[in-house]
């Protein structure tokens, strides 16, 4: 079911808050292309239609090759700053308020750059977002499951000595037949040294890869974990402990890991009183953004404005901000919707 065009207008209008997206996979074709020139990197295509025909996926695994390829060409501090200047402009164009990204600093440094220099270069870019466009953006820097876990170490690394340059949290992703079980030690000292843990999980694995997030990795939110819903034990215990699932529906039809949107357990995560985010994932690889995976939510689970508006602050309350920072972005989203006619205590609207 689709929503009608006044609760479309909501939905892009609105503040937001979005918990789980790549950079990486945030690239849109116009500005990989302009890269791969820049960087002498051959693509399989020359054009903004061979690039969408390159990015119908198969399976995971070449989900990841493409991943590859396009990290290929990030190479200078400029390439960096020119990713997450336009990334943040999309952010700003669909007033996502308050982005936690993931960045797998560990490629780059493999494919050769300095991270140190590309630190400074984000945190630069993030200070421009923030004064200019009023956006702000934390990053996860993700351990890779499937690479040597020595790189893990190079993550842990960058994200300790760069936590004044916004990084919120250490994040582990790839492919879930590789166990968390080697990135203990790190998950262990990032929580020691206060850094927030946001771990991918029960997405292309059964319920035992997020047990291992909860118990190894300290996770405080499941990136998709969406095969949660197939263990009422594990169901049980991230209700109790109120730890919230970063869903993103459109990932995971085209990566053929649910079949359809009709068929996502969303409805089931909701029903259960499971804390969960709606989130875009790789919105470049997966043509689709955070307003669009909202408006699919909101037509499959027929939402109204409030039910659609309570994603947003559930989201809010849900990010790893400081309690003043969450506080004032609050306010600001109270004072948004109550313009718009939805007070605390206003009838379903
Ligand atoms: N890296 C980027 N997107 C990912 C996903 N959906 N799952 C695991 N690792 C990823
Ligand atoms: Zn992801």
């Amino acid at each position: 079911m689709s929503v009608d065009a006044e609760l479309s207008d909501f939905i892009r209008r609105m503040p937001k808050v979005e918990l789980h997206v790549h950079l990486e996979g945030a690239i849109r074709a116009p500005t990989l292309l302009q890269l791969a020139k820049r960087r002498s990197v051959e693509l399989p295509a020359g054009d903004v239609a061979g690039i969408e025909r390159w990015l119908e996926f198969r399976d995971f695994d070449h989900f990841l090759e493409v991943y590859l390829t396009i990290s290929r060409c990030l190479r200078d501090p400029e390439d960096f700053q020119l990713i997450t200047a336009a990334f943040l402009e999309e952010q700003a164009r669909q007033n996502i308020r308050h982005t936690e990204a993931h960045f797998t600093i560990s490629t780059h440094i493999a494919n050769g750059v300095n991270a140190g220099e590309v630190a400074e270069a984000l945190a630069e870019t993030v200070l421009d977002g923030e004064r200019n466009l009023g956006v702000r953006l934390r990053w996860i820097p993700d351990i890779v499951r499937n690479v040597d876990p020595s790189r893990a170490d190079q993550t842990l690394e960058w994200a300790l000595s760069h936590r004044d340059h916004f990084v919120a949290a250490i994040g582990l992703s790839g492919k879930e037949s590789h166990a968390a079980a080697p990135f203990r030690e790190h998950f262990e000292v990032a929580k020691a040294e206060g850094l927030h843990r946001a771990v991918h999980a029960g997405e292309q694995s059964g319920p035992a890869t997020v047990w291992e997030a909860l118990e190894l990795c300290g996770a405080e939110r499941i990136g998709h974990g969406i095969r949660a819903v197939d263990d009422p034990d594990l169901v049980d215990e991230l209700r109790r402990r109120r730890i919230p699932l970063e869903v993103n529906p459109t990932s995971n039809v085209c990566l053929g890991l649910v079949a359809s949107l009709a068929e996502h357990p969303i409805r089931v995560i909701r029903e259960e009183g499971l804390s969960f985010s709606i989130n875009s994932d790789d919105p470049a690889l997966f043509h689709t953004s955070l307003t669009r995976e909202l408006e699919l939510v909101a037509g499959e689970l027929a939402l109204n404005r409030r039910e659609v508006a309570s994603l947003s602050t559930a989201a809010l309350d849900q990010a790893f901000l400081t309690p003043g920072e969450r506080d004032t972005l609050a306010g600001e989203f109270a004072a948004w919707f109550e313009k718009d006619g939805l007070s605390p205590d206003s009838p379903s609207g």
